[in-house]
């Protein structure tokens, strides 16, 4: 019986979009399309011809198509969306909202024409207002429609940690909820060393500090490079791929749809898109997990909750329509 191998698109071929297409190339999750606005076909083209050539080394069996035409995408599992502008120095995520609200609802509007069966996870910034657009445009059910923030916040989050402890990346446990941005809400009471509480291990300043880096993680590496990362952000992107493609059911924190969860106390219907941890298998989003807050971590939360209102506010201010 033949068997199709999944299919993963990505839009925008950019930094981002050209990590993610090799990872998930790499790891024979699928064939991939990589698809960019057609005055950059060319680059689309250029990088996946480049990393088709990958293939004879890396020893992966896996299309790559470089394209800027949306009927490529049809038939896709998943779509990962990173078109959109980066940060550049002293920018906030938040400054893109303007303009990446434009791109992504383009994008969703072709998303949802060419590949109505996908599930889509959103990368572009500022990145909870970005899956709301995304949602609205596309008229997805909440399980197809994702973003991913917190499986990077976290890694970045367990990388400090790790630093400051001098133990192994692999035994540091942590958990992380809220938007993508600086009020992020990083959970070291939940966070241990295989097991261990955190607290008993490192000293409240310590911890305070890598939770501090973790939040200005994304704006450390702006100031280094002059532009967003993109490694990081595309292994997480990767990570929750893999848990959807190969219906792993990993625990991940992703930008998902919240209506009464974790106090949010929306209206059904007129719920948001906040990083929660999520069960990520086959059918996309399978569960949220929900466990009680104190009350300095309700207090982080509603104040993330906040912020992310707000944007969600400048864009539907702008696109009365998506409200
Ligand atoms: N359709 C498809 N692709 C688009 C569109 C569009 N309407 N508009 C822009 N793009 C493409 C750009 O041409 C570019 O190739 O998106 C790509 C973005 O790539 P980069 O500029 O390298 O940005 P990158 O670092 O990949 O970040 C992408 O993800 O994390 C977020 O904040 C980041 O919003 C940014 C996005």
């Amino acid at each position: 019986m033949a068997m199709r191998r999944p299919k993963i698109s990505v839009i925008g071929a950019g930094n981002i979009g050209g990590e993610c297409a090799r990872s998930l190339a790499m790891k024979e999750l699928g064939d991939v399309v990589l698809l960019d606005i057609p005055d950059k076909e060319g680059v689309a083209k250029g990088k996946a011809l480049d990393l088709a050539c990958c293939a004879p080394i890396e020893k992966f069996d896996a299309t790559i198509v470089g394209t800027s035409r949306y009927e490529d995408i049809a038939g896709s599992d998943v779509v990962v969306i990173t078109a959109g502008l980066p940060r550049k120095p002293g920018m906030s995520r938040d400054d893109l909202v303007e303009v990446n609200s434009k791109i992504v609802k383009s994008v969703c509007e072709n998303v949802k024409k060419f590949a109505p069966e996908s599930i889509v996870i959103v990368v572009s910034n500022p990145l909870d207002a970005m899956v709301y657009v995304a949602w609205k445009v596309t008229g997805f059910p909440t399980s197809r429609v994702l973003g991913q923030a917190g499986a990077l916040d976290v890694a970045r989050y367990k990388t400090f940690l790790a630093w400051e402890l001098g133990v192994s990346v692999e035994d540091i446990q942590g958990l992380l909820l809220g938007g993508h941005g600086d009020d992020m809400v990083p959970l070291p009471r939940r966070t241990s060393v295989n097991g261990i509480p955190l607290a008993e291990l490192l000293s409240a300043d310590k911890i305070n500090a890598c939770v501090e880096r973790a939040k200005g993680g994304g704006g450390e590496v702006v100031k280094l490079m002059g532009t967003s990362a993109w490694y990081a952000p595309s292994s997480g992107t990767v990570e929750m791929v893999e848990s959807i493609i190969r219906d792993k059911k990993r625990v991940i924190a992703c930008a998902a749809y919240l209506e009464s969860e974790y106090g949010l106390g929306a209206a059904k219907g007129k719920g948001m898109f906040v990083g929660v941890p999520c069960v990520l298998g086959a059918g996309g989003v399978e569960k949220i997990l929900s466990f009680k807050l104190d009350e300095t971590e309700q207090q982080f939360m509603n104040k993330s909750v906040g912020a992310v209102k707000d944007l969600v506010g400048l864009v539907t201010k702008m696109y009365p329509e998506l409200a």
